[in-house]
């Protein structure tokens, strides 16, 4: 897509003076951002837990709020020591551009729909989440809710790549202040 950078030119996001703060998004926030929103938390826990980050995730749709992350979802998760069970939906908000300083979006509809969301004043970044993953080419989580487990698997996969090169690069930032 045209403007998005690809994956070796994402950077940490800039320098606010600010905390960390960081909100996956998706369409339902059942499937991709609640497991992104996860296994962030999770990996970070393990691996920097000196890294303060105020997590979260939300759907751009409002189809499932209220609702816990789909079962598939869950299932994958559990088998890699994670939790989702706790999560409930919700949609994006006008006060998320203003909370976070980093707003990942999972395929580029959503994208699309963040940046038409966004206030002019919000100094949020908006991006796609796979920018954080090396050496893919393509830098969409794909949507699979229409699928079947394996699809849930590779979302699982995916995540679990971006995540690790975010943390890197909000250590990075860190290390840079
Ligand atoms: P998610 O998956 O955006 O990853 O949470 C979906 C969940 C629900 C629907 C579509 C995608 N839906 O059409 O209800």
């Amino acid at each position: 897509m045209e403007g998005v950078p690809s994956a070796r030119r994402a950077r940490a996001p800039k320098p606010r003076g600010e905390r960390n703060s960081v909100l996956f998004v998706c369409l339902g926030n059942i499937c991709r951002s609640p497991t992104a929103e996860g296994v962030f938390r999770h990996l970070l826990a393990q691996e920097r837990p000196a890294l303060d980050v105020d997590v979260d995730s939300a759907g751009t749709g409002d189809y499932h709020i209220g609702e816990p992350p789909d079962i598939r979802s869950q299932r994958a998760a559990m088998q890699r020591g994670i939790d989702l069970s706790g999560l409930r939906a919700r949609q994006v908000s006008v006060h998320d551009f203003d909370r976070f300083g980093l707003i990942l979006a999972m395929d580029r509809n959503n994208l699309r729909a963040l940046q038409a969301w966004r206030p002019k004043a919000s100094r949020a970044e908006v991006r796609l989440l796979l920018e954080y993953a090396e050496g893919l080419d393509d830098l969409e989580v794909p949507d699979p809710y229409s699928g079947g487990q394996h699809g849930f698997e590779r979302v699982l996969d995916l995540i679990m790549l971006a995540s690790r090169g975010l943390i890197s690069a909000l250590q990075q930032r860190g290390a840079a202040l």
